[in-house]
């Protein structure tokens, strides 16, 4: 088929380049020339494993390539963002609807069209077919719409791509049939059809459900905090019970995706999503509470003789900004929140940590320099790298562990056990 996915980012690339590997036709739309030009010298313009040789391989064997403005196409694939106003808590559905205004001039009518970015129920219907229905009202009913969300992550895209089960809905069960046809060209996994606001809804659901676990571990990590116990250590017994499986804390909740779906539900039913409203609330809080143990170390660290302070100025290292470990995705990232916090504080200077990224809007340190130099070692993301530090380096510091990087080190102090730990 000739396919035109429109939006070339972190999902729309690597679904360009793999439906082009199925042997499908593809020309990539994006209005970022950066992406662009990238896609045209064969070339990938972010980090993620896997995509750039299979954007290379695709673009050689001349099945993909990718323009500014749409052109006709068989099916149009829609993966444009779909960010929350963090004020309102409402999708933001600009860039979708900018999409479906951008093809629809391009459609002759018995195309596929396939929404796949994450979205409020009912978008499909009223921010992508109704949108083109009013551009083109020569079209009504002559096009085939589907909803198909996007399960993958960042780190194993590529690999979750095509090994994921998808759900497919369509507007119709003509489009449904249509949509299933087309995803089982390149899926492994199961290809489920349902209802387009099955589909939207089930996509939301799966984000909320994770984010109400981590919200869990997050909260008993405050809990442990006021009873003076590891939180590591609580959760790892109780997941010795047979039923039991709490997820470990973190400073918060990012990515794309967990931090921002459950409030496209809430808002869409206030009334009756208190518990994922308070989910939110918990892991949107975190960051500070991290912030304010940081803050603990350094006044301590001051007090103390048996730390080091390596001037008037106590020196934090805040490792990882990525908001989860080993990428280079910085988005929604609570470990950015925990800096921003603290970035303002006097009588302490910031050394920051992210070697999956060249730079950022602050300077960055480099890992090795960081370690050596600061009086505080605060882990805000556990790369392996952070991991694998020498046994030694942290003696003397003060650390504060926010995603449990650290456990098992013989020179940062713990009440956990090996065994418990293991
Ligand atoms: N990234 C993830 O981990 C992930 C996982 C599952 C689902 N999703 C969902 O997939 C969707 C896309 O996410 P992403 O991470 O790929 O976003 P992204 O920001 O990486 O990519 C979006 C691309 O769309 C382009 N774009 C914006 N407006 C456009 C327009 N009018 N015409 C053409 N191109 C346009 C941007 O330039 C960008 O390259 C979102 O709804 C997201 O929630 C993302």
């Amino acid at each position: 088929m000739r396919i035109s996915v429109i939006g070339l980012g972190y999902m729309g690339l690597p679904m360009a380049a793999v439906l082009a590997r199925a042997g499908h036709e593809v020309v990539g739309v994006d209005i970022n020339p950066k992406a662009v030009d990238a896609v045209n010298a064969g070339k990938c313009h972010f980090a993620e494993p896997g995509v750039p040789e299979i954007v290379a391989e695709a673009h050689k064997s001349g099945r993909l390539r990718a323009v500014a403005k749409p052109e006709a196409a068989e099916a149009f694939i829609l993966s444009l963002p779909t960010p929350v106003d963090h004020t309102t808590h409402k999708a933001d559905m600009s860039f979708v609807e900018a999409g479906a205004k951008a093809i629809a001039p391009v459609l002759k009518g018995g195309e596929l069209v396939i929404m796949e970015s994450t979205s409020p129920v009912g978008a499909t219907e009223a921010n992508v077919r109704d949108v083109i229905e009013k551009l083109r009202p020569d079209l009504v009913g002559m096009v085939a719409y589907v909803f198909c969300p996007e399960r993958a992550i960042p780190g194993n895209t590529l690999h979750e791509m095509v090994h994921n089960d998808r759900l497919v809905g369509g507007l119709t069960e003509a489009a449904t049939a249509r949509g299933v046809e087309l995803y089982k060209t390149f899926c492994k996994g199961a290809v489920i059809p349902t209802q387009a606001r099955v589909a939207e809804l089930v996509k939301l659901v799966e984000n909320a459900s994770r984010d109400a676990q981590i919200a869990f571990a997050n909260e008993l990590s405050l809990v442990c905090d006021q009873l003076g116990m590891d939180a590591w250590d609580v959760i790892a017994l109780a997941n010795r019970h047979p039923r039991v499986n709490i997820f470990n804390p973190g400073p918060g909740v990012g990515g794309h995706c967990i931090a921002v779906d459950p409030w496209f539900i809430i808002h869409a039913a206030p009334k009756v999503t208190p518990f994922m409203k308070a989910a939110r609330e918990v892991n949107d809080s975190k960051p500070a509470f991290v912030a304010g143990k940081v803050r603990e170390s350094v006044k301590r660290v001051r007090g103390s003789q048996g730390l080091r302070v390596s001037g008037s100025r106590v020196k934090v290292a805040c490792l990882g900004l990525a908001y989860k470990p080993d990428v280079d995705y910085l988005r929604e990232s609570p470990s950015i929140a925990v800096v921003e916090e603290l970035a303002g504080d006097e009588g302490l200077e910031l050394m920051i940590v992210e070697p999956h990224i060249e730079s950022w809007d602050k300077p960055l340190t480099k890992l090795d320099k960081a370690i050596k130099e600061a009086d505080v070692v605060v882990a805000l993301t556990g790369h392996k790298v952070f991991k694998e530090l020498p046994e030694g380096a942290l003696a003397g510091k003060a650390v504060v562990d926010s995603c449990g990087v650290f456990r098992r080190r013989g020179d940062v102090s713990s009440t956990v056990s090996q065994e418990v730990q293991a």
